[in-house]
């Protein structure tokens, strides 16, 4: 049977279906009713969720070269603590791939200047071959490797004991300064600013007085990064803070379940909640404010 859908629509349904196509257009200035975009300072932010459904990701880091962020996860059922493992996302070709070979697989540096990728597990430290994907042993057999951090030298914190080591003529040492206290978490920025941070708070290390510095002993830091510009952002249970080059630390998101942040090539903030790894991309249109996110 032929089926003519103009020999069911009479005058007046037209005219309703004029009224609701005027009603679809101006609505464009009604705000939208779950708005997705974040206000980070006076900027919003589309979200991009690059990864989902991925259990905690932490130590969120981009090799700019080839703009392929590397970072630690743990499989969703477990969540252990133990059960870690490291991946990478190519941000610019989505393609992805879990880094096998390194048990307990939890920190990375890297070495922007030589493309040197260095992942850390429970049993020393490693180097990703970009060519072959796959993790080369590189140092410290038997060494459970909490964090790395690279600035000219390679740095690692140690686990149990969190002791911070430099690399040095081939070798690691312990750090004599920091010999006394634990480190959780090591950052030197590109204005040499030395941060650390432990189960007590956050800290800069004045390198003249040799002292510790408090800057905050509320917080519990899980990341401190730095994004292109030299900016660096301190990510802790309490929102995400900036310490500015003029500035001094200001909190810039208010969000307490962001685990860890880097920044793309272009200067993008990624980051990761519980579940996801998200890329912001700038908006020039925001939201409503009672459609704010949080
Ligand atoms: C953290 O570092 C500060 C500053 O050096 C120190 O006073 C504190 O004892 C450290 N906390 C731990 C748990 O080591």
């Amino acid at each position: 049977m032929d089926f003519k859908i103009s020999s069911f629509i009479t005058p007046s349904m037209i005219i309703r279906l004029y009224i609701l196509l005027s009603a679809a257009v101006s609505s464009k200035a009604v705000p939208e009713v779950a708005c997705n975009r974040i206000k980070i300072g006076e900027n919003w932010y589309d979200r991009d969720t690059l990864w989902g459904n991925i259990g905690r990701p932490y130590n969120l880091n981009v090799h700019r070269g080839s703009n392929s962020l590397f970072f630690s996860y743990s499989l969703p059922e477990t969540y252990s603590d133990v059960d870690f493992q490291l991946a990478y996302f190519n941000i610019d070709s989505r393609e992805y791939q879990t880094i096998a070979g390194i048990r307990g697989g939890c920190s990375v540096a890297i070495d922007q200047m030589n493309d040197d990728i260095y992942l850390g597990g429970s049993d020393g430290i490693y180097k990703y071959n970009m060519l072959t994907k796959l993790a080369d042993f590189y140092k410290e057999k038997g060494k459970n490797i909490w964090s790395l951090f690279f600035k000219k030298n390679l740095f690692y914190i140690s686990y149990p004991d969190q002791k911070l080591h430099i690399e040095f003529d081939g070798k690691f040492a312990t750090v004599k300064e920091f010999e006394n206290f634990e480190i959780d978490y090591f950052h030197v920025s590109s204005a040499n600013v030395i941060y650390f941070a432990n189960k007590t708070g956050l800290y800069k290390y004045d390198n003249d007085k040799m002292v510790a510095q408090v800057v905050n002993e509320l917080i519990t830091v899980r990341q401190i990064v730095e994004d292109n510009e030299g900016d660096t952002y301190i990510v802790s249970n309490f929102g995400v803070f900036a310490d500015g080059k003029f500035e001094g630390l200001k909190k810039i998101l208010d969000m307490k379940n962001i685990y860890g942040l880097a920044f793309d090539k272009d200067n993008n903030f990624i980051y990761s909640d519980e579940k996801n790894i998200i890329k912001l991309e700038y908006s020039v249109v925001g939201c409503d404010k009672k459609h704010v996110h949080w």
